[in-house]
C-alpha cells in the first residue's frame, strides 16, 4: 500500500552494552554488602594517662632534639685539630750556630731564622715586610731576598733594597736552664726601626 511507513527497528540494539544483564545489579549487591564492615571495632578510649604519657614523650622528644643541637653549635666552635705550631719552641744549643751562618732548620715549621751574626744570636721572622712573601737566604750574596717584589735585606735582617719599608721582625729569645737549648718565644717580638730590638731579651751574646 502506497504511504505506508515502515516502522525502526528499536530491538535489538546495534550496541552490545545496551543488552540487558541478568542478575548484574544483585551481583554488585553482593558484593558490596560482602566488602562493608559488619561490626567495626569501637573508637580507643582516651584517657587522661594516655594525653599526661603523650605530653611528656612528645616535650622530651622535643628537649632532647633542642639539646642535642646546642651541643653540636657548640662543638662547631671548637676545631678538632689545632693546626698552628706552638709558639714558644725550642731549638738548639747556643753553641752549635755558627758565626755569621744562618740556620734554616726551623725555617719551615716554625717561621723563624736563626741568624749568629755581630757577636749576637737573633731569631729573625721569615715574613717579608713588604707584603708577607717568605724570603730566601742567599748564602753566597749574604742577603735575604724576597722573590716576590725584589726586597733585600742583611743578614742581621735589616733592609736594604727593594719596596719593603723597614727590617725583618725578631723573636725574644733566652736559654733553656734545663736543656741548655736556645728558646724562642714568638709571642713577644720587637721591630728594628722602633729601636725595641735593643734589649736583652732578643739576643743571646755568642761573642
Ligand atoms: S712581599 Fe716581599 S718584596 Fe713584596
Amino acid at each position: 500500500m502506497a504511504g505506508k511507513v515502515r516502522p525502526v527497528q528499536q530491538w535489538p540494539s546495534p550496541w552490545p552494552y545496551d543488552f540487558p544483564v541478568a542478575g548484574a545489579a544483585t551481583e554488585a549487591k553482593d558484593k558490596v554488602d560482602r566488602l562493608a564492615v559488619k561490626d567495626p571495632a569501637p573508637p580507643l578510649p582516651v584517657t587522661r594517662r594516655a594525653v599526661f604519657a603523650s605530653t611528656i614523650v612528645g616535650w622530651g622528644a622535643f628537649a632532647t632534639a633542642g639539646g642535642l643541637g646546642t651541643l653540636g653549635t657548640v662543638r662547631f666552635l671548637f676545631p678538632n685539630v689545632n693546626f698552628e705550631p706552638p709558639q714558644e719552641f725550642q731549638t738548639a744549643p747556643k753553641t752549635t750556630f755558627g758565626a755569621e751562618a744562618v740556620d734554616e732548620s726551623w725555617k719551615e715549621s716554625h717561621g723563624v731564622w736563626m741568624v749568629n751574626t755581630e757577636g749576637k744570636l737573633l731569631a729573625i721572622s721569615t715574613v717579608c715586610t713588604h707584603l708577607g712573601c717568605t724570603p730566601n737566604w742567599l748564602t753566597g750574596e749574604k742577603k735575604f731576598k724576597c722573590p716576590c717584589h725584589g726586597s733585600g735585606y742583611y743578614i742581621n735582617g735589616v733592609n736594604f733594597e727593594g719596596p719593603t719599608p723597614r727590617p725583618l721582625e725578631r723573636f725574644r729569645v733566652y736559654e733553656d736552664p734545663i736543656t741548655g737549648n736556645v728558646v724562642v718565644d714568638k709571642n713577644v717580638k720587637c721591630q728594628p726601626e722602633q729601636g725595641t730590638c735593643e734589649g736583652p731579651d732578643y739576643f743571646l751574646p755568642t761573642a
